[in-house]
């Protein structure tokens, strides 16, 4: 087998055959010297006579992840992608894709220009240019519905979802499945035999009943579309594409394509989504260095509470032992109903199989005893928000788990100093902050105290990758990063209800910037009394100076506490129904207002975005001056994965550097006017704004 090494294309010949390996790892991506050499490989194949088929392939166990993302700000150079699918498609010399690991976006759009695709049952395929507001270009939408069917393409593509190999061959996006060790094997029969003139059966997509199933598919998908309060360009334009692929012949329908491409790469919620992808990667490397994480393999939880529930089943889905500690048995026995409860939910939406629950429940364990925590790996305590209780529980950690167990705790804003003081092994504690539902939400917010080992930080990040989460890294104060700031716009939110804006109003102008749920929506969903709580413990040491609203106070000692009550903010006359404004809400604002001699004024919508922006922003400038938080990405990753921050900004130090920080800065100056306290401008903040600097340029390495 000769072997012809390149860059980024390795090339081997068997028996007439030639081996085309992608060789750019990890990934594949298609940058420019890969696409370039590809293209010159298959030219150098077209003419070589001793060539009679071609089997493309990855080197190192994955296919390719597609378009180098981090190209699409750069002049576009040819070929691309669709020039390459092009090439292979109108190859006189059959061409078998051979899939393995990851092929996706353009990776995927070569395997369809192919004339079979075989590969391995794990092998993840998929179309998932949408979640970075892109669609394929590649001349997927136009040759998946093809090969698959519009109807089944839809789904895919519109949601950017990945399949597995097993399901890609139900499809018919793969034409056979093999086994890893022989792919290469695999694909080379399978291009010998389309030589040999034996051609792969596929279902005939372009019959009029596929047609209508597809067109009826779109106008359904049109149709959610239209309900939705913001759409993504790409979105629509993937409607638009494969409305092309089932009306027109392939070659217009690729320029159409290429067109709709264009115009997505050039569009904001592009720039917002591709930032916000590489923020949470850079987000989620440790910042402990070389340090190797500890083995994780046994876990504990203590706490069934929602937090603990969410957490244990968070561990199970990703292949941990977990055992589940309470305080006495009827408290166990309701833990672990409530992890029943979620994994209920999740067969019934379809998310879960008898065979996996059956798995994830053979691997939990439940005691009141503390000594079940002998062999545990790592614990995370998930028990009431209180220093005494929590030290107590670390206590009780120091004396049962074994040397080198990591003890975390998952609170949301006490002291992980002092609870790390309060025992013999400091180094061995940090914070592993979930966030509600903790089987749902992305973010882990993984809080670093003085004295933690850095594997132990190390360990944390490889547990978060484990268990599908964005880790964060945050210092240790009060509310961490998300907290602490959410806690500040939360505020300027209130400042305005009591100057003059209706909750409602608040609440709309911020769900048509993005948020899926505004912030009184929001308090209504958590429910009034957890807030009410932390304000009452936290009164003693609130400064005087500081403004303070009472009204979600008043609503509390009404025992409107939201959803759960059928009344917060607004009124629930039907359980599960979208709460509708509430007159005697607005009526016990109008007291608030009076007490305080305020007459209410009118905000627009735009004012009402750009105070809340400006609170979130400058307090995110504050938590990086203190080295909470490391990097401006690390406040995106985080707003975005745990606060609502609409992913297609990229986050908010994104959005304020949109805004231009001189602009964001004269806003805050001229609130300050207001109230000094609250509106002092973060030094960071009037640092960037004079120098006409921006937050990303903190992101870079310095
Ligand atoms: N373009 C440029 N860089 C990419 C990339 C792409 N399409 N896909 C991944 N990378 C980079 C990441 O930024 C990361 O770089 P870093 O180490 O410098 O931070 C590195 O490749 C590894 O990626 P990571 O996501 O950490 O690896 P993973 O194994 O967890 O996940 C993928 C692999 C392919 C599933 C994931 O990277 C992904 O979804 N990529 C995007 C695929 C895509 O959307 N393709 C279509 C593009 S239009």
């Amino acid at each position: 087998m000769a072997i012809i090494a390149q860059d980024r294309i390795q090339a081997a010949k068997q028996d007439g055959v030639l081996l085309l390996g992608l060789n750019h790892p990890p990934l594949n991506t298609l940058d420019h010297p890969l696409r370039q050499q590809l293209h010159d490989a298959l030219q150098a194949a077209a003419e070589d006579a001793s060539v009679q088929a071609i089997v493309l392939h990855g080197t190192q166990g994955n296919f390719s992840a597609g378009a180098d993302i981090r190209e699409f700000d750069q002049p576009r150079q040819a070929p691309w992608a669709g020039d390459l699918a092009s090439l292979i498609a109108a190859s006189g010399k059959p061409v078998v894709a051979a899939l393995e690991g990851v092929a996706l976006g353009g990776g995927l759009e070569l395997a369809l220009a192919a004339h079979a695709r075989v590969g391995s049952a794990s092998a993840r395929l998929g179309l998932p240019e949408v979640k970075l507001g892109l669609l394929p270009g590649g001349g997927g939408t136009q040759r998946l519905p093809r090969l698959i069917g519009a109807a089944h393409a839809l789904p895919l593509i519109l949601e950017g979802r990945s399949v597995d190999g097993k399901a890609a061959l139900a499809l018919g996006l793969l034409d056979q499945v093999c086994d890893e060790a022989g792919l290469l094997d695999c694909a080379v029969r399978k291009a010998r035999a389309l030589c040999a003139g034996n051609p792969v059966s596929r279902r005939d997509t372009s019959s009029s009943s596929e047609v209508q199933a597809g067109l009826a598919a779109l106008a359904a998908q049109r149709q959610r579309l239209a309900a939705k309060p913001h759409v993504l360009p790409a979105q629509r334009l993937l409607l638009d594409c494969l409305q092309a692929a089932l009306e027109q012949p392939l070659k217009d329908g690729l320029k159409f394509e290429r067109d709709a491409f264009l115009q997505c790469v050039a569009s904001a919620e592009h720039k917002g989504l591709a930032h916000a992808f590489f923020a949470e990667r850079q987000a989620g490397k440790s910042p402990a260095g070389q340090a190797r994480p500890r083995p994780v393999q046994r876990a504990g939880v203590i706490g069934g509470g929602t937090m603990g529930a969410g957490i244990a089943v968070a561990m199970l889905g990703a292949g941990l032992d977990v055992v589940l500690i309470e305080r006495d048995a009827a408290a166990l026995q309701s833990g672990r109903e409530r992890i029943d409860g979620i994994y209920q939910r999740q067969i019934k939406s379809g998310r879960l199989d008898a065979a996996a629950l059956d798995r994830h429940l053979s691997r939990l364990s439940a005691a009141t005893d503390y000594a079940a925590l002998s062999t545990a790996d790592l614990v995370v305590e998930a028990v009431f928000e209180d220093m005494d209780v929590k030290t107590q529980v670390f206590a009780q950690l120091d004396r049962v788990c074994k040397p080198g167990a990591i003890l975390a705790t998952n609170t949301s804003y006490l002291d992980i100093n002092q609870i790390a003081r309060s025992i013999s092994r400091p180094q061995d504690v940090i914070g592993l902050h979930f966030f509600s539902p903790a089987n749902i939400m992305k973010l882990l917010e993984i809080v670093v105290p003085e004295q933690v080992a850095d594997d132990v930080v190390a360990t944390g990040f490889a547990l978060a990758r484990r268990l599908g989460k964005v880790p964060v890294r945050a210092g240790v104060c009060d509310g961490f990063i998300g907290n602490r700031i959410l806690y500040v716009y939360r505020e300027a939110a209130n400042h305005m209800m009591e100057d003059g804006a209706s909750p409602y109003q608040i609440d709309q102008a911020l769900e048509r910037f993005g948020y899926a749920m505004g912030p009184f929506r929001t308090a209504d969903l958590t429910g009034g009394d957890i807030g009410w709580a932390t304000r009452k413990r936290k009164a003693p040491t609130r400064p005087p100076e500081a403004r303070y609203v009472r009204v979600a106070d008043r609503l509390c000692e009404r025992g409107w506490f939201g959803q759960k009550t059928g009344r917060g903010y607004y009124l629930y006359p039907e359980r599960g129904q979208r709460g509708k404004p509430d007159a005697d809400v607005l009526a016990l604002i109008d007291e608030e207002r009076a007490a305080r001699g305020i007459t209410a004024r009118a905000f627009s919508d735009e004012d009402i975005v750009r105070r809340y922006m400006a609170a979130l922003i400058n307090e995110a400038a504050k938590v990086l001056d203190d080295g909470i938080a490391l990097r401006p990405a690390d406040i995106d990753a985080a707003l975005v994965n745990g606060y609502g921050f609409p992913r297609w900004r990229g986050g908010p130090m994104k959005y304020a550097d949109d805004a231009g920080l001189a602009a964001v800065l004269a806003d805050i100056e001229s609130y300050a006017k207001e109230d000094a306290a609250f509106w002092a401008p973060a030094p960071l903040l009037q640092r960037l704004a004079r120098e006409g600097s921006t937050f990303g340029k903190l992101n870079q390495p310095q």
